[in-house]
């Protein structure tokens, strides 16, 4: 056995320690496995991780997915996607719009506008901007367990409608200006609806998935009612005492639950190169209350 287990902040996670691929154990496996589950964020520094390894390393989670975006699909390895906006290699200090943010997105849970949201995913930092760039993760098992009694009472066996919504037109222009592939090969979602609070599949714990990038109704609620009540959520949620920010080192890996998290990019300056990899755990079960 090669690794250690330590918190990673006061809101949530574990950082792990001693994390080799090629040294680690089945026992090392099992305990990985058994990990992300039960602290929701597992972060390991210093990685050098090829695409295979980084790819052999998912299976320790759970079953590599592929992207339904075909656009930012890394050539030759289907199974990781490439993260890196702006055209950095265009823009120089002084240029008009420089010194723009470019990357951000704003809190959700990823593929919450699909059917069946991923079970989680593993993020590669290989290029990092000397500023900005972070990822802040919220565990929303722990918010639902803090939400007021009123509130959950408030909110028992709502459901909300998901999808890409205003995103959609931005990934479509993603497509088409910072990878230069088929920005046809981003399609159209239709929305799906999932439960305002779901339990998680492996631990039985009551989550709140708003995933507020990609919720845009509950069902059932006037359209005043409704955006004022998942104002009110997000804003719970998203109070600092809930949040971690990663400052990203190159060879930082963060794995997160999907079922039980999500994630904010804060953006970075355009002038400045960002590139992650990701891959993705398949969730390929429904979230169900
Ligand atoms: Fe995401």
């Amino acid at each position: 056995m090669t690794i250690e287990f330590a918190p990673l902040c006061d809101a949530l996670g574990a950082e792990v320690r001693g994390l080799d691929l090629k040294r680690l154990d089945d026992a090392d496996r099992a305990r990985l496995a058994k990990a992300l589950p039960e602290n929701g964020v597992l972060l390991a520094r210093g990685l050098d991780l090829t695409p295979e390894d980084h790819v052999t390393l998912t299976r320790v989670f759970g079953d590599p997915d592929i992207h339904p975006i075909e656009a930012i699909r890394l050539e030759g390895h289907p199974e990781v996607i490439v993260l890196a906006a702006g055209r950095f290699d265009q823009i120089r200090e002084g240029d008009p719009g420089a010194e723009d943010l470019v990357g951000q997105i704003s809190w959700h849970s990823d593929l919450t506008y699909t059917a069946f949201p991923s079970r989680g995913a593993l993020l590669y930092a290989r290029t990092i901007p000397p500023e900005g760039g972070q990822t802040g993760f919220i565990d929303l098992a722990n918010v639902y367990d803090a939400l007021p009694d009123g509130l959950k009472q408030r909110i028992e066996g709502l459901e909300v409608v998901h999808s890409l919504g205003p995103l959609q037109q931005a990934i479509h222009q993603a497509a088409s200006t910072d990878y230069a592939r088929d920005p046809a090969t981003v399609p159209d979602f239709e929305p799906v609806v999932h439960p305002l609070v779901h339990r998680h599949p492996e631990t039985g714990r009551r989550v709140l998935d708003i995933s507020p990038a990609f919720a845009q109704s509950i069902v059932g609620l006037e359209e005043d009612e409704s955006a004022e009540l998942l104002r009110e959520l997000r804003e719970f949620a998203t109070q600092r005492r809930f949040s971690y920010f990663h400052p990203w080192q190159v060879g930082d890996l963060i794995i997160w639950d999907n079922w039980r998290t999500m994630h904010v990019a804060t953006g970075h300056k355009r002038r400045h190169r960002r590139v992650m990899h990701r891959t993705t755990l398949r969730g390929g079960v429904a979230l169900s209350a």
